[in-house]
């Protein structure tokens, strides 16, 4: 069949969508161009807010609508709404073939044949417990996700994702390893490694790790930087990313491999969600504050030029604007890079969803536009601090607004728009003189190799 995967939700569902594109591939399969071509729709879902979820309902809807002119066409879900509603979605979504659970991806295959063979309304929750991971890759350019830590065990009061999920659990180092020698070998330069929360990599005292990682030799006592110092050996490979943090994990360690392994990326994806001691205490982030802050400044301290970006929720149950303004005064005083701000959404199951929802539409909405502008002040001011400035790119490719432009991230995930020169590749590793920035994008000249003048393609045309 010629198939189609719609994502949402977050890069842990886009690692997963590549995956199964793997095993249908490997099942016969073909990509279809588009989703009008395709003869298999599979909708990888999100649960993570209510409004997550009623595009992925939606986007089925309309799917299984446009059957009646699509006679053939088979329509199945995935993901963490799969896994919320269970078999509950077949009385949703009128018309849809199968659903599968957030761990069972790796039965999609099986169940195309069995509906190819007649069978119809299939739900295949598997166990949230197995591991067998989807560990294929389908579209890979010069960057891969690698999920390094599945599920999670923090219990953040708001959170759906440890019932979609299930615990945690973290892979087997050498798998890890393998997959992204093998990753580096078919030409990907920059892997981002994948967890709820990453830096607990390891830390479960009843799994997999430490027996079988990479042990002999190395620098580290702690399971992710021995993780990032084993992949950093991997020929061919040259960035090595990870999301997302937590304080607890931002040891001394974790400093020294930034320092000291210069394939990891000088950023951290360290979501705050806010900055009142009572709402932190109330989503059971197990930090306050204080403690937070702390941690980035301990991590600046040793590590400079390190990028910090966050999430943040808006609208919690019970949150004042005194603990709001606390929010936007920990954002100042972390000087974040970026931030991604999200409303507030009761999920059901949770703890928070007994809480009273108690902040209206409105002002959810109007804290969330503060906190976007507070962001884009702070993201001017960091940027700004980089013209003038050398950083090293890698090369994506001509810009989307721009052709005669190539873009690419510099080590801090900053997207950085140059002029390229004649036989500039992608995923060639460049160095870029910053000489313009706004809130979200730096823009520079290539600094040619030799050291010479800064002569780039485009003015060497005239441009
Ligand atoms: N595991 C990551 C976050 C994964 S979910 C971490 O804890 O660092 C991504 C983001 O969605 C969260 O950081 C949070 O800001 C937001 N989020 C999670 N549940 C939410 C809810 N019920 N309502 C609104 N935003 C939510
Ligand atoms: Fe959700 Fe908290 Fe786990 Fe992140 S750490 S996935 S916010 S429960
Ligand atoms: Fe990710 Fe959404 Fe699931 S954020 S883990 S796809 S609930």
């Amino acid at each position: 069949m010629k198939f189609f995967i719609h994502t949402y939700g977050c890069q842990m569902n886009v690692r997963d969508s590549d995956a199964v594109a793997a095993d249908l591939a490997a099942a016969g399969h073909v990509p279809a161009e588009s989703e009008e071509a395709a003869d298999l729709v599979i909708v990888n879902s999100c649960s993570v807010r209510e409004k997550a979820e009623d595009k992925a309902i939606g986007k089925l809807g309309l799917l299984c609508a446009g059957k009646k002119e699509r006679p053939g066409l088979v329509v199945g879900v995935m993901g963490c709404m799969a896994q919320r509603l269970g078999e509950t979605i077949f009385a949703r979504v009128r018309g849809l073939d199968f659903s599968v659970g957030s761990r069972a991806a790796r039965r999609i295959p099986a169940i195309v044949r069995e509906i190819e063979a007649g069978s119809t309304r299939i739900w295949f929750p598997g166990e949230l417990s197995d591991f067998n991971v989807p560990h294929g890759h389908f579209n890979c350019g010069i960057g891969a996700y690698v999920t390094v830590l599945l599920g999670c065990n923090r219990h953040c009061t708001y959170c759906i994702v440890p019932d979609v999920r299930g615990p945690e659990y973290s892979r087997p180092a050498a798998d890890i390893v393998a997959e992204v020698r093998a990753l580096a070998e078919k030409g990907v330069k920059e892997v981002t490694l994948l967890g709820q929360s990453v830096l607990r990599y390891g830390l479960q005292k009843d799994r997999v790790w430490p027996d079988d990682g990479p042990s002999s030799g190395s620098a580290f006592t702690e399971p992710f930087p021995r993780l990032l110092e084993a992949l950093s050996r991997i020929d061919g490979l040259e960035r090595i990313r990870f999301t997302s943090g937590h304080p607890a994990g931002c040891t001394p360690e974790l400093a020294r491999a930034y320092r000291d392994l210069p394939k990891v990326c000088r950023h951290l994806h360290l979501p705050v969600q806010s900055g009142s001691d009572r709402i932190l205490k109330a989503m059971r982030r197990g930090y306050t504050a204080g403690e937070y802050l702390a941690a980035v400044d301990r991590l600046r301290a040793s590590v400079p030029d390190v990028a910090v970006t966050t999430d943040i929720i808006v609208g919690f149950p019970g949150e004042t604007l005194e603990d709001f303004e606390a929010t936007r005064a920990l954002m100042r005083a972390a000087r974040f890079d970026n931030s991604f701000v999200f409303k507030y959404s009761p999920r059901p199951g949770t703890p928070a969803a007994r809480m009273d929802d108690d902040v209206s539409p409105e002002e959810k909405d109007r804290r969330n536009k503060v906190l976007l502008a507070d962001q884009d002040e702070l993201g001017l001011a960091n940027n700004e601090a980089w013209v003038g400035r050398d950083v090293e790119v890698l090369a994506e490719g001509p810009s989307l607004r721009n052709a005669e432009r190539w873009s690419g991230r510099s080590g801090q995930n900053k997207i950085v728009i140059f002029a390229p020169r004649a036989g500039l590749s992608t995923g060639d590793l460049a160095t870029v003189r910053i000489v313009r920035a706004n809130p979200q994008t730096l823009f520079g000249e290539l600094v040619p190799a030799d050291g010479g003048s800064l002569e780039t393609a485009s003015q060497s045309r005239g441009a």
